[in-house]
């Protein structure tokens, strides 16, 4: 069977040369004048979000040192070293999630002595390089300190603080930033275009504000729209997205700010009814409560929020009913949900409930933000009482507030939260399986990545097959020959690990062979 769609988009539209790597300019620029003059370095730290194309140019450089005929700098993509070097073994992409102790690094520096077989440079592309162990780092302290001159390092993270500065101080360090919305919609408009899928401009910009300055999450979220279909505009485009609106969280808000826990309620669920993605709701009034507290803090708040001047009016008269601890308190709560609802197998619905009632009410919480703005509400009914100490009620500034981080935890939540808050209907049901079919396929597709960079025979047995994830476990649905491959202890370890490293967590998996018409009648769980 073809390759999926999935994975399609954001390899095959990988920019093969530096001039193609867009946001990231003050990187390239630099790369490529260092290869026309011969400077390279011998090692690279390459940090920054993830999907803005670490990767993507550690590939470039990786092929540019070796190429005979490049172009301001650029790999030339013809010359024989340019061709090997996309199956060389003087290329070694190492992922350290999987490789982080000791040992890897060692059998790397073994091996690094031998001059390059085919290209000029032997280059060893450690990516996810946080996860190497302290063992690792000190074997890879050495080797680069002294690496034979036909080595190069190039070493990619999104977690730079926890690479130890003696590691940093031997890396010429590049900061890759976020894309900006105008440039990932510039791309994903060339990209739409050529693959025939037809949305308005207000339809890619949505996806490049919500893909959050990666380039990869945009593209993913381009994948969900079919080829050769009719123009889809920022509406649908909203609809297939499951974006729930402006409107919408206003509402939730507007409760919220009213203490109204049965009105907030009822609209998180018109959301879930209309198939409303309750990670991207989240999200949403995430944002929108950022906006109150610009709203709150700055005396120009347009300046800042990008919205109309009817929103703006709103979001002012919406902040009237906000403390700035409360406002605060509710975004350090919906940052806990948000992580919750990427780890948690429980109803996505009960979790962001749970988290509207808090919100609604902060007397159910212990974060410091709640407990001031408790003591604040207080401070208000004795005003009235007694001699008044402040004309205007005047807040503690927040940098008062010592910010810790305290998990959100109420002793009720773990004993209601086995329950969903209220009864579902068919129609959830069925916008729930819709929801978890989406993030499986995007998960499978992101799964048979990482396979793929460990293990091509793994990689080709999984192709074909599909994912099921269920409370605590995953069942692979695979032909009879992949189950037969895959059985021994290396392969389930890969895929173990792989699974882990999409999902966040560690979950057991089971192989199921897959009947092949099993393929059609479940096409959502499909990739
Ligand atoms: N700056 C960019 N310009 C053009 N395309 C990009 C850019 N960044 C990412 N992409 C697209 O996203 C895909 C993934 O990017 P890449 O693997 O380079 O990200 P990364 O920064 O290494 O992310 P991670 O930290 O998750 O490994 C690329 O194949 C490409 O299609
Ligand atoms: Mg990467
Ligand atoms: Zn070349």
């Amino acid at each position: 069977m073809a390759q999926t769609p999935y994975l399609a988009l954001y390899r095959k539209w990988r920019p093969q040369v530096f001039s193609d790597v867009i946001g990231q300019e003050h990187i390239t620029s630099v790369l490529k004048s260092e290869i026309k003059s011969g400077s390279v370095s011998h090692a690279y730290l390459f940090c920054g979000s993830r999907g803005t194309g670490k990767t993507t140019c550690a590939k470039i450089l990786a092929k540019a040192v070796s190429c005979e005929n490049s172009s301001d700098g650029d790999p030339c993509g013809k010359c024989p070293s340019c061709l090997a070097a996309e199956n060389s073994f003087d290329i070694t992409e190492m992922d350290a999630a999987s490789n982080n102790g000791v040992d890897s690094i060692r059998e790397l520096r073994e091996r690094m002595y031998y001059p390059p077989s085919e290209l000029k440079r032997r280059v060893y592309i450690i990516d996810e390089a946080h996860m190497l162990s302290q063992g690792a780092f000190n074997a890879l302290l050495k080797t680069l300190e002294e690496p034979p001159s036909h080595v190069m390092f190039i070493l990619a993270t999104t977690e730079l603080n926890k690479i130890p500065a003696t590691i940093l101080s031997r890396c010429k360090r590049f900061d890759f930033y976020r894309i900006s919305p105008e440039s990932i919609a510039k791309l994903l408009k060339k990209i739409a275009e050529a693959e025939k899928i037809n949305l308005t401009d207000g339809a890619l910009l949505l996806i490049a504000r919500l893909a959050a300055g990666a380039m990869r999450d945009a593209l993913s979220m381009l994948e969900l729209f079919g080829r050769d279909k009719e123009l889809i505009d920022e509406e649908g485009a909203a609809k297939i997205l499951g974006v729930v609106g402006r409107g919408p969280v206003m509402k939730l808000l507007s409760a919220i700010a009213k203490k109204n826990t049965q009105g907030a309620l009822e609209v998180v669920g018109e959301a879930y009814d209309a198939s409303k993605d309750m990670g991207i709701l989240c999200s949403e009034t995430g944002e929108s409560l950022r906006d109150l507290l610009l709203v709150k803090y700055t005396s120009k708040p347009e300046h800042f929020i990008e919205a109309s001047n009817d929103v703006i009016h709103q979001l002012k008269e919406m902040a009237e009913s906000f403390t700035r601890e409360r406002l605060l308190y509710c975004i350090e709560l919906i940052e806990e949900t948000q992580n919750r609802l990427t780890r948690s197998s429980f109803s996505r619905r009960a979790t962001f409930e749970t988290a509207v009632i808090k919100l609604c009410d902060p007397l159910l919480s212990t974060l410091p933000e709640a407990i001031i703005d408790r003591l604040s509400a207080v401070e208000e009914k004795l005003q009235g009482d007694f001699t008044v100490q402040q004309k205007e009620k005047e807040f503690p500034k927040p940098n008062v507030v010592e910010k810790t981080t305290v998990a959100v935890e109420a002793p009720w939540e773990e004993t209601k939260s086995e329950e969903p808050a209220l009864e579902e209907k068919p129609a959830q049901k069925k916008a729930e399986k819709q929801e978890t079919a989406r993030t499986s396929m995007v998960a499978y597709a992101e799964f048979l990545e990482e396979v793929k960079k460990k293990d091509i025979v793994a990689f080709s047995m999984l192709v074909d097959g599909h994912a099921q994830l269920n409370e605590s476990n995953v069942k692979l649905f695979v032909n009879s020959a992949a189950m037969f491959m895959l059985a021994n202890a290396k392969s389930r370890d890969i895929i173990q690990t792989c699974l882990a490293r999409v999902l966040g967590y560690t979950v057991e998996f089971e192989m199921t062979k897959m009947k092949e018409e099993k393929k059609e009648d479940l096409p959502d769980l499909n990739l």
